[in-house]
């Protein structure tokens, strides 16, 4: 499980010079006033769907490796939707998407700072490449039973 983790951990944990740091992390936080900003807007109603979303401009089968390579996997799961959130069907804009992964507002994701801008296009079209496909989880009965029995005994 250490190891596992260790394997987790991401560019932006690396540590940078004071004042270089001091500048990127008044640019990052900018950037992740911005995210957090457009994280609230897409949360509304009128959430941006795939079907109204312009079509992504990356290479999607580079993207796959890099959907790998990253370890977004470990907690989105292999196909995207299966993990911690969804992120199929996608509901970024392409720009959005790339603010989000390098500033991530999420405590429990790292935010990908050191990863250009070219790559997470390409992992957003490999994203949008992705057919929606999971299973909901409350359409399986055993795990719906084993859910309220585990929230029947919590401590
Ligand atoms: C250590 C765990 C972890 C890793 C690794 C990780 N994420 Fe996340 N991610 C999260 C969590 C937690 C959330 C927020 C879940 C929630 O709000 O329910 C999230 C949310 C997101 C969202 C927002 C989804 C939405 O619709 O709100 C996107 C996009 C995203 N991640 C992309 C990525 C990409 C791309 C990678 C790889 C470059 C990645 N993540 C790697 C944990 C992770």
């Amino acid at each position: 499980m250490r190891r596992a983790m260790e394997n987790l951990r991401m560019p932006s944990r690396q540590s940078r010079p004071n004042a270089r740091s001091a500048l990127f992390g008044f640019i990052g936080g900018v950037a992740t006033l911005a995210a957090i900003v457009g994280v609230a807007a897409l949360s509304g109603p009128q959430r941006a769907t795939a079907q109204t979303l312009p079509p992504p401009t990356g290479d999607a089968a580079k993207g796959k490796e890099y959907f790998l390579a990253y370890h977004c996997y470990a907690c989105h799961g292999y196909t995207a939707q299966t993990g911690l959130r969804r992120l199929v069907p996608m509901r970024f804009p392409q720009e959005a998407f790339i603010g989000f992964v390098q500033n991530s507002p999420i405590p429990d994701m790292p935010a990908y700072r050191d990863v250009p801008a070219a790559k997470l296009t390409d992992l957003y079209a490999y994203i949008r490449s992705i057919p929606a496909d999971a299973q909901d989880p409350g359409s399986i009965p055993l795990l719906n039973e084993i859910r309220a029995r585990a929230a029947g005994t919590k401590r």
